[in-house]
């Protein structure tokens, strides 16, 4: 048998549990070292976890400098992915980032380069690819069922659902609201369907007008400086499709608006995310298919992601979720904000 992968995770706040219970369960990799930068988040590792106390840092140098790894996995707020990830590779290791990859394109290009340097996979933590809905409608488009898909929309509203926890709210350390944290995981998925078709301009709008003001959600109004509680977009591809996203922390719509969702439709048929649907035509009738028996995926989308990511390195294989992907993401995540700051559409 093979070693296994000797992991070490960068920042263990509250995705990073996801993550470990990942780590946890797969059985060619271990993590053996764990660095944040706050002495409660590490005492709460040694606690959850049992990990032990000299595998703890209190920096990622020191960490990076003392203990032999494979893999870094970096759960840390938006604005040091890129830092960290290249400090990764810099020490010969492959890279797990949580979404969205970086705060901009630029920061991305250069995550890019940094792991083709160093020859180690980039992966982005885009856990909704390795659902039961993202692996159902991927196996859609691979059987050909959907043809080419011409139009889509994509969504990721909260009603009242500012995040008063981790550093979401402040700009320094996440660069964007609801557009990085919710916006990106639906862009994502749309994107992952379409074959990430070559965006060619995007127009955008971004509204701060309830997140700023004191309300029933428990966030500190005061501390909010991102630029936006909602942003919509609309992208055009190079091959002529066209695709609308919307997203939100706090706006005001009934329960029933709220959730995630990708609508995407093909000459052959039409995909839905939620619920999970195929509709198409069939003996003269428009049908909504919905899976009785779905594929057969990890309970625990998180395993899921990790055992993707396990295997692409073992195995040799691309990753997963590869930078270059997360670029065209960020692009248009980027041309939501100049767009809206313009206030007319912009190239991406
Ligand atoms: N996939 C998902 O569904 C999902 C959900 C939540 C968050 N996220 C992403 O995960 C990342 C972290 O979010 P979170 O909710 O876990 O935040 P969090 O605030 O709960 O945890 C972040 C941790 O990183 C530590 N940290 C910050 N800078 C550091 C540094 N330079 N070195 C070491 N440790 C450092 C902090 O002390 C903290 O413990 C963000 O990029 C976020 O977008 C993804």
């Amino acid at each position: 048998m093979t070693e296994k992968l000797r992991v070490g995770l960068i920042g263990a706040g509250g995705i990073a549990q996801h993550h470990m219970a990942g780590w946890e369960e797969n059985q060619d990799a271990e993590m053996v070292a764990i660095c944040d930068i706050k002495r409660k988040a590490r005492e709460d590792t040694v606690e959850r976890w049992g990990v032990a106390k000299d595998a703890l840092f209190d920096g990622h140098e020191k960490m990076l400098e003392k203990v032999e790894l494979d893999v870094v996995d970096i759960c840390t707020p938006n604005a040091c992915h890129k830092l960290l990830a290249i400090a990764a590779f810099e020490a010969g290791c492959h890279v797990l980032v949580e979404k969205p990859v970086a705060i901009s394109a630029d920061e991305c290009r250069a995550m890019i380069k940094a792991g083709k340097e160093a020859d180690r996979l980039l992966m982005v933590a885009q856990v909704l690819r390795f659902g039961v809905e993202g692996q159902t409608l991927r196996a859609w488009v691979d059987a050909g069922l959907v043809g080419d898909i011409y139009w889509g929309q994509c969504s990721c509203l909260r009603a009242r659902g500012v995040p008063s926890w981790g550093e979401f709210i402040d700009a320094e350390a996440s660069g964007g609201g609801p557009c990085y944290d919710l916006g990106v995981h639906v862009l994502d998925l749309a994107l992952h369907l379409m074959d990430f078709p070559e965006p060619v301009s995007v127009s955008g709008a971004t509204y701060l007008e309830l997140a700023d003001k004191p309300s029933l959600m428990k966030h500190d109004p005061a501390k909010y400086t991102v630029p936006e509680d909602m942003a919509a977009g609309f992208i055009r591809f190079a091959n002529g499709a066209t695709l609308s996203v919307q997203t939100s922390w706090a706006l005001n719509v009934t329960e029933a608006a709220v959730g995630h969702n990708v609508i995407l439709c093909g000459d052959k048929a039409g995909l839905q995310y939620s619920p999970l649907t195929l509709i198409r035509e069939e003996n003269g009738m428009l049908v909504n298919a919905t899976p009785q028996v779905p594929v057969d995926v990890p309970g625990d989308i998180f395993v899921g992601e990790i055992a993707a990511f396990v295997e692409a390195i073992l195995k040799g294989k691309p990753s997963p979720v590869p930078g270059e992907q997360a670029l065209i993401t960020q692009r248009i995540l980027d041309g939501i904000y100049a767009s809206g700051q313009a206030g007319e559409e912009v190239e991406v």
